[in-house]
Formats: structure tokens, C-alpha cells, sequence
């Protein structure tokens, strides 16, 4: 399983990278405000040059023309960049025409299984899944992770189903039992995939107990 990590800050980012554990980025327009970022292609660049892997940048436009002209600049930015578009008849369209062009399409917002189906079809590289949203509304966010594992098997799309909306540790394991190719990550909940209270106790023990031997 792929971890990318769900956030527009270079400092979690290069610290994911530190642990080994960064297969590539994922951003929005929400996580770049909560940056204060105003300009978008400076900072795209910069996370770009923090990672080998696909790094999603979000276009702000909602119109298919604009979105592609907007998708195609953001491309250019850097070697890595996908192109993260909201899963409308508009966004199917800059998808097909973008990934005609080589150019990789994330396509996100999406909250159903027949969204995914229609996202391999037009040609995204990446689907965006959003979990956490879903639970939020009393449904089961992870069940339609298993829809759209099955729905690409049964038709051998290779779309990488990317978990995203990521609340809880247990969504990342649930996520990867199921087979889901990548997790998209808050840097707080992946500092809390390393936690366990008795990997801390245990260390405190080996401490307490080697002081002993050692002073003897
Ligand atoms: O990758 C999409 C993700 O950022 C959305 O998460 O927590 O705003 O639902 P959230």
C-alpha cells in the first residue's frame, strides 16, 4: 500500500519523507488556505522537489474548458504533478481530454462506486474516494471501498484507488486489508500509525531495567 500524505505543509511533508514513509502528496484549495498559500504555483514546486511521487494539485475551476487550460498549466509546474479535478460531467471531460495529452488525472470528491466506475472509463490515473465524509453522514465510508476493488477487477482498470477523507487509524487498516493501492494521510493521524502504549512501556522497562544492571 502506497501512503501519501494529505497536506500542503512542506515541513509534515519532509518529515514523512524522513521515516521513509512518503509515496507522494495530495493537496486541495482547503489544505492550501490552511497554509495561508495565496499563490499556488510556487508552493506546488516546492513540494514537487520534496518528493519523487505524484503530488495532487487541485484546479479551482468548475467549467471543462477552463479546467483543462488550468490542468495543463499546473502540469507544467513539474514532472510530477497530477491534476486533481472534481468528479462532474465537466471534470469526465477535461479528464479524457487531459489524459489523451499524458497528463494524470486525480479524480476526487467522489462518493459512490458508480463515480469510480465513470473515473476509470474517462481515463483517470487516480480516484479519490472520500471515507471520512461518508461516515459523517451515517454511511459506511469503507464500503464503497470495496465496491470499487471489485468493480476494477471484474474489468481490469488499472485507476488507482486512492483512500481519501481519512479519519482514523482504523480506516487505514480496514483500507488496506481490503487491498486499496494508496492511503492519503493527515500527518497527525500517520504520526499515530507508529504509536502503541505498550512500545512506550516496554522501552521505559528496558530504560529502567538497564539503569539497574548498570549501576550495580
Ligand atoms: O484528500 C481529500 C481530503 O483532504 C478530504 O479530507 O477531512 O476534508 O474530508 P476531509
Amino acid at each position: 500500500m502506497k501512503f501519501f500524505i494529505d497536506t500542503a505543509n512542506l515541513k509534515e511533508i519532509e518529515e514523512t519523507a524522513g521515516y521513509g514513509l512518503l509515496d507522494g502528496v495530495t493537496t486541495n484549495p482547503s489544505l492550501m488556505a490552511k497554509e495561508g498559500i495565496s499563490e499556488q504555483d510556487g508552493h506546488i514546486r516546492a513540494i514537487c522537489a520534496l518528493t519523487n511521487g505524484p503530488v495532487s494539485a487541485e484546479v479551482i475551476s468548475t467549467e471543462k474548458e477552463a479546467m483543462i487550460k488550468e490542468g495543463r498549466h499546473l502540469a507544467a509546474l513539474a514532472q510530477n504533478v497530477t491534476i486533481k479535478l472534481p468528479l462532474t460531467l465537466d471534470g469526465l471531460f477535461a479528464t479524457k481530454t487531459l489524459a489523451a495529452e499524458g497528463i494524470k488525472v486525480n479524480l476526487t470528491l467522489v462518493f459512490s462506486a458508480l463515480q469510480a466506475l465513470l473515473a476509470a472509463k474517462a481515463g483517470a490515473a487516480f480516484v479519490s474516494p472520500f471515507v471520512g465524509r461518508l461516515d459523517d453522514i451515517g454511511h459506511d465510508g469503507l464500503e464503497i471501498i470495496s465496491e470499487i476493488i471489485n468493480i476494477y477487477s471484474n474489468y481490469g482498470f488499472e485507476t488507482k484507488i486512492i483512500v481519501a477523507s481519512i479519519r482514523s487509524t482504523q480506516h487505514i487498516l480496514k483500507s488496506a486489508l481490503l487491498g486499496a493501492d494508496v492511503a492519503t494521510i493527515p500527518f497527525k493521524i500517520l504520526r499515530r500509525l507508529a504509536t502503541h502504549p505498550l512500545t512506550d512501556s516496554g522501552v521505559a522497562t528496558f530504560l529502567a531495567d538497564h539503569t539497574k544492571a548498570t549501576q550495580k
